[in-house]
């Protein structure tokens, strides 16, 4: 009966342009405009913490279509699923995913996708895994930058309290300080390659041209990649993806830089 109810409010609506509500559910098929029209009056404070978030300042928008799609039936089970930001975020084989994906978390959560319901706030607990949202927006915040901007990458302070609070849902607070101190460790042994490729190259400067250290500026460039693999890793809890696709590669990095610049003629 409610079915047949909601399948007709549908469809008035989709003759009228107008949303239709029932039981106070709103259905039908909206634009980004719409959505702001209507959310700005009952959820300020969401909508705000959304312009605050590097998705609002990133070109093109990264709107409430883009993770909640267009219809309105389902619009918050949508979203909290990691399809929703999977393929923006450079899909299965990124860095960001791939982190996940070969972490415990992700290996359980492709077993166990279909049994996590998806109908429930994110905040009461009521999942085994926690996928994307659930670290990220866990108490419905739309600022994502709020525990996670990429500009500070796991200085393990900058994990804040409010993601450790988001881990002790299910591990206690103890296990998760020895992770983000070991996370730290490593990141912080994978800076000290990056920093001694800089005194290279700095030194390096002063006696070879622009021209000649294009190729050790091309192998600069990849060892950025190269660090945040090693923060994803880390951030992400996959031993497996820092070490092979982060420590290794910083290492053969800051050899072909030494390589490069030894076979550099010597300018007497
Ligand atoms: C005509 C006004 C209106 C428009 C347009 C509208 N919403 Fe809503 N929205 C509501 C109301 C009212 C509710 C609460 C009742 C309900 O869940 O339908 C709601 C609820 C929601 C929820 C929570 C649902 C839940 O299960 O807790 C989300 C998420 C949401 N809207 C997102 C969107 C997005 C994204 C768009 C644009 C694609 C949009 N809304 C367009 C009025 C609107
Ligand atoms: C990065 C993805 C993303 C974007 C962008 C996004 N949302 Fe959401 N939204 C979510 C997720 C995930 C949830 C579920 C959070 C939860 O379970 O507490 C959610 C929940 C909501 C809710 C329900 C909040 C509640 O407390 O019940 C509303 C309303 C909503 N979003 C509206 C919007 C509107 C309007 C926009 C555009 C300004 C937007 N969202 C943009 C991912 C997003
Ligand atoms: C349509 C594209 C798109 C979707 C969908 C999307 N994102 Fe993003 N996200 C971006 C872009 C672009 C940035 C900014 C540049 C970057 O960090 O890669 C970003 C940044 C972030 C950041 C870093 C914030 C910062 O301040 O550096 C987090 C965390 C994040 N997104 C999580 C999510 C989660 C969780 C979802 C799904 C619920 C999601 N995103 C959905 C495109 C998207
Ligand atoms: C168990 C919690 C958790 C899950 C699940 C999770 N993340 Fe993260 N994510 C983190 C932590 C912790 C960091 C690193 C924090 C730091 O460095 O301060 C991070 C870092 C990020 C970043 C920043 C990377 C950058 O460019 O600097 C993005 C984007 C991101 N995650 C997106 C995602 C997406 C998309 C998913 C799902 C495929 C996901 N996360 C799953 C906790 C999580
Ligand atoms: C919703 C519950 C939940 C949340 C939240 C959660 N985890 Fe987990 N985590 C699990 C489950 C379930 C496992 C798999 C346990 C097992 O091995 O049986 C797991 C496994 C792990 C493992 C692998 C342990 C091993 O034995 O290999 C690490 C590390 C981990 N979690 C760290 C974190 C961190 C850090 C956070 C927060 C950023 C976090 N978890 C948030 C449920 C959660």
């Amino acid at each position: 009966m409610i079915n047949r109810v909601l399948f007709f409010c549908f469809i008035v609506m989709a003759f009228s342009g107008h949303a239709v509500s029932t039981d106070n559910l709103v259905l039908g098929i909206f634009n980004n405009e719409q959505c702001l029209q209507c959310h700005e009056k009952t959820d300020g404070d969401l909508i705000g913490g959304w312009r605050n978030s590097a998705h609002a300042s990133s070109e093109p928008v990264i709107d409430c279509v883009a993770c909640h799609g267009t219809e309105h039936e389902s619009v918050a089970a949508r979203a909290r699923q990691d399809q929703a930001c999977i393929e923006c975020h450079r899909g299965a084989k990124g860095p960001v995913v791939h982190s996940y994906s070969t972490s415990k978390h992700g290996v359980l959560m492709k077993i166990q996708v279909g049994q996590q319901g998806w109908s429930k706030p994110l905040s009461m607990a009521n999942y085994r895994v926690p996928g994307c949202a659930y670290c990220h927006m866990h108490a419905g915040e739309h600022d994502v930058s709020i525990s996670v901007r990429h500009d500070i990458m796991l200085k393990s302070e900058s994990v804040q309290d409010k993601m450790r609070a988001v881990c002790q849902d299910c591990h206690s607070s103890r296990y998760i300080s020895r992770l983000l101190e070991n996370g730290e460790a490593m990141l912080e042994i994978a800076r000290k390659k990056v920093r001694e490729a800089d005194n290279l190259i700095k030194q390096a400067e002063a006696k070879f041209s622009e021209q000649q250290l294009a190729p050790v500026k091309q192998q600069r460039l990849k060892m950025q990649q190269h660090l945040l693999n090693v923060a994803l890793g880390a951030g992400h809890q996959s031993p497996d993806y820092q070490w092979w696709h982060g420590q290794p590669a910083l290492d053969g990095d800051l050899l072909r830089i030494k390589g490069f610049i030894s076979e550099l003629p010597t300018i007497e």
